[in-house]
Parts: structure tokens; sequence; C-alpha cells
């Protein structure tokens, strides 16, 4: 029988759990990671982040060439979408990289125990009728989408992000509950592709916990893409119906409903964390009071042996969110003195244009009655930006008013999701905006917004 005793067993594989198996692989541990889904890789990987950045990039590819090529003096004639093949790249897409978990897995000699686990006791699972023992388990098993009630989803027609992937047909109306993320990256892909959107958000406007003046502009540009916004609005119930679903709108305070018909309607009002299955109580593990697995500074839970990481407890949820904290703990649990610094995690939308921050926003320096200086850059001033014809947006920099300190980072517009990472790496570092107006940018390249921002801090920006 194979040895079912381990140091480290790691319960999901997603990008929280993969990344801790392998770091404690590589410092010595014997490790093992338990995964009930028949690839590796969880939500990121299989039906996150991977399967929406291909199709972003697909539909991206469509729209450029449909919009864009006869303003570039390219003559492509008609066009024609074959949604198959599309929805097979990005198969292919996930298929790689899951296949590549595996890879390193194998590479790492860390053990791959196929099935569902759940707790029997403090310090043993059992997965598929085996028992197995660790002197550590990390519980990564993520997070799932939220439900909404009067809204049954059925993958088809009403969708989760799950459901939205796997379209087979470039829906007429598709109307998506929650202007967050996810309803606005896939419904990003959807509107590329030809589909009327329709947004239903609960509060005043989209992407709430972003810097509002970022948040209101990026609304702006996806508004004049075609998107139709209904703020301040609730779903009270969705019918199928013989050609659709026909949706109960009413305002958030309440008062009059009206009735929105559409083709599929996405379900994206944010996603709690997922211990279903796992038994903790026969573990004694504590949850808050939203189901997120209680942990300390240091990734502990109540339980000592039991540790949580990535989107099953506190924090953002975001992949490499859970990458770091399952870094920091395999290195822990190695006697190393691993840590997150969550003041300098990046987040980013991956629509056109991406939107990209770090640190904190205006709102937030405002609440905790901190002094801040803001430096402000247009991408339509930057030479690259004018040669891409990706004008719109721009880069935002809030500096300690005294000290010049980096407190936060703003950027909406083309490749901001890369550009974030020097702003990044400067607050990680504690630079202040004077540093970063100080370093040589290439020229001519999107990273100079970056720089005139930096120097707009101290109202001496050059180009503009
Ligand atoms: P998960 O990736 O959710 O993995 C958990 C794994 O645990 C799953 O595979 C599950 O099957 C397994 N599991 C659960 N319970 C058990 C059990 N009892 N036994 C065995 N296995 C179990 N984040 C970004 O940073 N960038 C993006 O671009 C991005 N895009 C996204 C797009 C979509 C559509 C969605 C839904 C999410 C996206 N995210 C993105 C968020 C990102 O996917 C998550 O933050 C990330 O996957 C969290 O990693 P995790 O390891 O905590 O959990
Ligand atoms: P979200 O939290 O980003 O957005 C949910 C939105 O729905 C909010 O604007 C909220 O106000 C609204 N809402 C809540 N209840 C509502 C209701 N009843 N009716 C109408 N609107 C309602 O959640 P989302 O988009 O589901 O994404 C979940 C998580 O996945 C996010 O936390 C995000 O971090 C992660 N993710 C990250 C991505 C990235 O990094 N690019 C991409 C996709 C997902």
């Amino acid at each position: 029988m194979a040895d079912q005793n381990f140091d480290v067993i790691i319960i999901g594989s997603g990008p929280g759990g993969y990344v801790a198996a392998i770091r404690a692989a590589q410092l010595g541990l014997k490790t093992a990671c338990v995964e009930k889904r028949a690839t590796l890789g969880g939500t990121c990987l299989n039906i996150g982040c991977i399967p929406s950045k291909a199709l972003l990039q697909s539909s991206e590819n469509f729209h450029e060439i449909s919009h864009s090529a006869a303003e570039h003096g390219i003559n492509v004639g008609s066009i024609a979408l074959d949604l198959a093949r599309m929805q097979a790249r990005k198969g292919e897409v996930v298929g790689a990289n899951t296949k590549g978990v595996e890879f390193l897995f194998k590479k790492n000699k860390v053990t791959w125990i196929k099935g569902e686990a759940k707790f029997t006791s403090p310090t043993a699972i059992e997965v598929a009728g085996s028992a197995y023992t660790a002197k550590n388990f990390i519980i990564a098993t993520g997070s799932d989408s939220v439900p909404l009630k009067g809204v049954a989803v059925d993958e088809t027609r009403i969708v989760t992000s799950t459901g939205a992937l796997e379209l087979n047909a470039v829906p007429k109306h598709l109307v998506v509950i929650g202007g967050g993320v996810i309803g606005l990256e896939l419904g990003s892909v959807w509107r590329r592709l030809g589909a009327e959107v329709t947004v239903v958000e609960f509060l005043d406007r989209i992407t709430p916990t972003m810097d509002a003046e970022v948040s209101s502009a990026f609304q702006k540009i996806l508004a004049k893409q075609g998107f139709v916004f209904k703020l301040s609005a609730k779903v009270t119930g969705a019918i199928l119906t013989e050609t659709g679903v026909s949706l109960s709108v009413e305002p958030a305070k309440g008062g009059p409903a009206e009735t929105i018909a559409a083709d599929v309607v996405l379900l994206a009002i944010g996603r709690y964390a997922y211990t279903a299955g796992l038994n903790l109580e026969a573990a004694g593990v504590a949850v808050d009071e939203r189901g997120r697995v209680k942990t300390d500074a240091h990734f502990a839970t109540n339980v000592p042996g039991i540790y949580a990481i990535g989107d099953v407890i506190t924090g953002p949820m975001l992949a490499h969110k859970a990458e770091d904290e399952g870094v920091a703990i395999a290195e822990r649990l190695a006697g190393q003195a691993g840590h997150v610094n969550y003041n300098a995690i990046p987040s980013v939308v991956y629509t056109w244009p991406e939107v990209a921050s770090v640190g904190k926003t205006e709102e937030e320096l405002k609440a905790e009655g901190v002094a801040y200086k803001v430096g402000k850059f247009p991408f339509t001033a930057n030479g690259r930006a004018r040669a891409m014809g990706a004008m719109d947006g721009f880069v935002k920099i809030l500096a300690d008013a005294k000290t010049d300190l980096l407190l936060g980072a703003h950027i909406l517009g083309p490749d901001a999701g890369t550009l974030i990472a020097e702003l990044t790496t400067a607050i990680e570092f504690g630079a202040s905006a004077e540093d970063v107006a100080r370093i040589c940018h290439a020229h001519p390249t999107l990273s100079e917004s970056v720089k005139e921002a930096a120097l707009a801090v101290e109202g001496r920006a050059l180009h503009i």
C-alpha cells in the first residue's frame, strides 16, 4: 500500500494549493495535494483566470480586426466568427496549463491524492475511502459563486462565470447581474463578439471598491463601447421563457419593478469561501460570520497544525494573493519566515482598456485621515499610446503629502496590468514618487506615463 503519511497535505490544487505544494516540496517536505476535480489548477486554471483571459484575447483580436483594421490601412474584407474554434482554442490553453501543473508536481515529487478530502480528526483526512495523516494540513479549497434568491442557475441560460465561459452561441442580449470584475470581463467578451450587454448593479457605481475617479472614467469608456448600465437596481426574480429569460428589476431602495428580457443572464455578484464537504467540524476548525476559515496573521487556524490560504480566508480573492500565501506558509512550515505584504498586492481588470491598482484609493486615504498629493497623466499625451490608437485613460499616483512615500497607484489604460508592476515594486521597496520620477523610462513606451504621473505629484510633468 502507498505511504499515506506526509509532512504536509494541502487540500485543493488552485493557485494557493499547488504553489504551496511545490514550495513545500522544494524545501524538502514530504508533500501531498488533494484535488477532487479531474484536473489540477483549481478555479483559476480551469474555470477562472486562464479561460477568461483566453476568450478576452480572442474576442479582442476579433474586435480589433473588425473595427480598427481599416484605420490602420489594412483591408481584410468581411470577417466571420468561428465561435466553436475560439472555444476549442480556450480549451487547449486551459489543458496546457493544467497539464503544466501536473508536470510540476511530478518534477517536485508532490503526490496528487485524487478525490474529495474530508477531515476525520484534527490530524487525519479521508479521501476516496483511504485515510491519510500529516504533521500539517493546509486548507486551500477556494471559493464558489454567490447565489441569488429567485435566480436559479442552470449554466445554460442563467449562468455563473463557469457557464458564461462555455456559451456556444453569442447571445443577442446578455444581462449581467453585478457590475464587478467578472461581469465586466465576461460582459466584454460577449459584447466584443456582438451581444447587447446590460449590467444591473445594486450600488450607484460599478467596481465599487476601485478608486472612485477611476471607476467613473472606466464606466464612461465601457458605455462608449455599448455597455448599458442600470445602477442602484436589483434583480428580484428570473423566469425562463420560450425564448430566454424574463428578469424583474427594481430600484435598490424599492419601488416599481420593470421587466427585462434576456437571452442569457450572467449572475456575478461575488464569490464565497468554499468549505462544503470538508467536515471542518471533525477537526474543530473555526470559520467567521461569512464562512471563511479563521486564521491569524501567519495563516494558522485555531487548531494546531491546520493552516488555510487563498480565497477560503479573508482578503482579496486573487490568484496571486493565494500564490504568495502558499509560498509564505510553506516557508513557515519549513522553519523560514515567509510573509505577505497585503499593501502591495496589485489587482487588474482585464477589459479594454485594462484597469490596475495597487495600494490605497483616494477614498481610503480620506477615511484614514492621511494627507496625500495626487499626480495624474493622461494617455492622450503619451506618444506610444497615440501610435497604438489607445488614448483612453490615465495614470494616477497617490503619495504622502509630507514624506512623498507612494501610497497608491491606479491605472486605467492600455496594458495597465503590466504597467502596475513597476509601481507595485516601488511600493514594496518603500519608494517615493520622486524615486519613480527620476528613473529613466524608455521612449516611446506606455511606461513613460507612469514617470510623468510621478512627476505630476510635484506639479512638474513635462509632456502636458
Ligand atoms: P481555487 O482556485 O478555487 O482552488 C480550490 C480547489 O480546491 C478547487 O480545484 C477545488 O476543486 C478544490 N477543492 C475544494 N474542496 C476540496 C476538497 N474537500 N477536497 C479536494 N479538493 C477540494 N484572479 C486573478 O488574480 N486574476 C484573474 O484574472 C482572475 N480571473 C478570474 C476569472 C473568473 C471567471 C473567476 C471565477 C475567478 C478569477 N480569479 C482571478 C480569481 C481566482 O480564480 C481565485 O482567486 C483563485 O483561483 C483562488 O485560488 P485558491 O487556490 O484559493 O482556490
Ligand atoms: P465582485 O465583488 O467583483 O463584484 C460583484 C458586484 O456585484 C459588486 O459590484 C456588487 O455591488 C454587485 N452586487 C452584489 N449583490 C448584487 C445584487 N443582488 N444585485 C446586483 N448587484 C449586486 O464579484 P465578482 O465579479 O463576482 O467576482 C468575484 C471575485 O472573483 C472577485 O472578488 C474578484 O477578485 C475575483 N476575480 C478577479 C478577476 C481579476 O483579477 N481580473 C477576474 C474575475 C474574478
